[in-house]
């Protein structure tokens, strides 16, 4: 899976999403355009492991069986896989998807490639790394459902096999299966789904890896202001932003309840409509978008009046909104 998506890379994506293909290049040479592109984004890793949270052939074989077991929730149909399909890039394609007993989620589903990458997980950020993330899917109501951790553990326990895979996994512990050890098996599987295309390529300095159209199309990108938000090597999932800059979001995505953002994990009123910058990796293959998959295509994003609206604001964005953003999370 991590090879094949050089189909699609951010940048080709902003030619449709800024509308301006045909406008006047300024003169820049292309290694000056590489220097540039290579200072705001940046390759992706070869994986995405860290000291804490090692990737291990033993931990990612397990991570990866239970990634698709969907016997450990409440009610034997949900799995991670359920909701983010490698067919699919790791999405579910529904605006919102239906976890155990066909319970609504507040949120759409964003996609699991290249996420270890990002500084804290979900649209609001109230998990703190894949591995937090799935650990809590176990126990969230519109996810696995289960009712608290144990009911989870003692599933795990009664199917044969995991109690083996988990000791081999985590070797001297002497209580493995355990919640913390299932969000580790699980976030190191998907810390190797890494992406890498042509786009890595040209970063890692073949400059022929871009045809010229996509190259202005990431000249684009970095001049209008994209790159203020979306950058480093995933492309966006580094700060949080309030969504609707100019106006209030919901005038325009026209949703009868406004989704608070950030705001509901901290209470703190400077996170009201904050959400996270979501990494545009893949985009193209990931609709629909925003955190309430408001909008169906890249395309219906150009069409329609309120996206039209979302671009300017992401085009026009104030600078010191964005300072402010930045100082939030330091
Ligand atoms: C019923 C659907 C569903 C299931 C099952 C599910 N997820 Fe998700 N996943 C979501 C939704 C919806 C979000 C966004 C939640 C939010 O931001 O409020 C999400 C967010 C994530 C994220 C964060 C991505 C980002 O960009 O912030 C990761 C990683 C993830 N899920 C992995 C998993 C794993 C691993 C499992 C299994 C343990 C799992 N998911 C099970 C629907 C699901
Ligand atoms: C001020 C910061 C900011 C700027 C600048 C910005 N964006 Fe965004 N972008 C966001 C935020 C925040 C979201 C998520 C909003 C939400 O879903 O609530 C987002 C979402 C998106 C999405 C949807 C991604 C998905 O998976 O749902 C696309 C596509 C996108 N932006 C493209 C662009 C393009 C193209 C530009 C330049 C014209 C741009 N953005 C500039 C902050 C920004």
């Amino acid at each position: 899976m991590s090879r094949n998506s050089f189909l699609s890379f951010a940048l080709s994506m902003i030619l449709v999403a800024v509308g301006l293909a045909a406008s006047f290049m300024p003169a820049e040479s292309a290694s000056e355009l590489l220097t540039r592109a290579r200072r705001t984004l940046g390759a992706l890793p070869k994986n995405m492991e860290t000291a804490e949270f090692p990737v291990t052939l033993e931990r990612v074989e397990l991570g990866r069986k239970l990634f698709f077991d969907p016997r450990i929730s409440v009610d034997g149909a949900v799995s991670c896989s359920r909701c983010h399909l490698p067919a699919l890039y790791g999405t579910d394609g529904l605006a919102k998807p239906l976890g155990a007993h066909d319970r609504l989620n507040p949120r759409n589903a964003p996609t699991i490639l290249n996420a270890a990458l990002q500084f804290r997980a979900h649209w609001r950020g109230d998990r703190a790394n894949v591995e937090d993330q799935a650990k809590q899917a176990l126990i969230g109501p519109p996810s696995f459902g289960n009712s608290d951790y144990a009911a989870a553990m003692m599933k795990l326990k009664t199917i044969p096999g995991y109690t083996q895979l988990f000791a081999k996994a985590f070797s001297g512990e002497s209580e493995p299966v355990t919640p913390d050890n299932w969000g580790k098996a699980i976030g190191a599987y998907e810390r190797t789904l890494v992406t890498p295309s042509r786009f890595d390529d040209y970063l890692g300095g073949s400059e022929n890896a871009l045809s010229n159209s996509e190259q202005h199309g990431l000249r684009l990108f970095m001049e209008k202001g994209c790159s203020g938000c979306h950058n480093g090597p995933g492309v966006g999932g580094g700060i949080f932003q309030k969504f609707g800059v100019r106006e209030d979001y919901w005038k325009e995505t026209r949703v009868s309840e406004p989704d608070k953002g950030r705001f509901d994990v901290t209470k703190d009123p400077a996170d009201l409509y904050v959400f996270k910058v979501p990494s545009l990796r893949n985009v193209e293959m990931t609709p629909p978008y925003f955190h309430d998959g408001s909008v169906s295509s890249l395309a219906e994003a150009r069409a329609q009046s309120r996206c039209k609206t979302a671009g300017r604001h992401q085009l026009g964005a104030p600078r010191h909104s964005l300072r402010a953003a930045r100082r939030g999370i330091a």
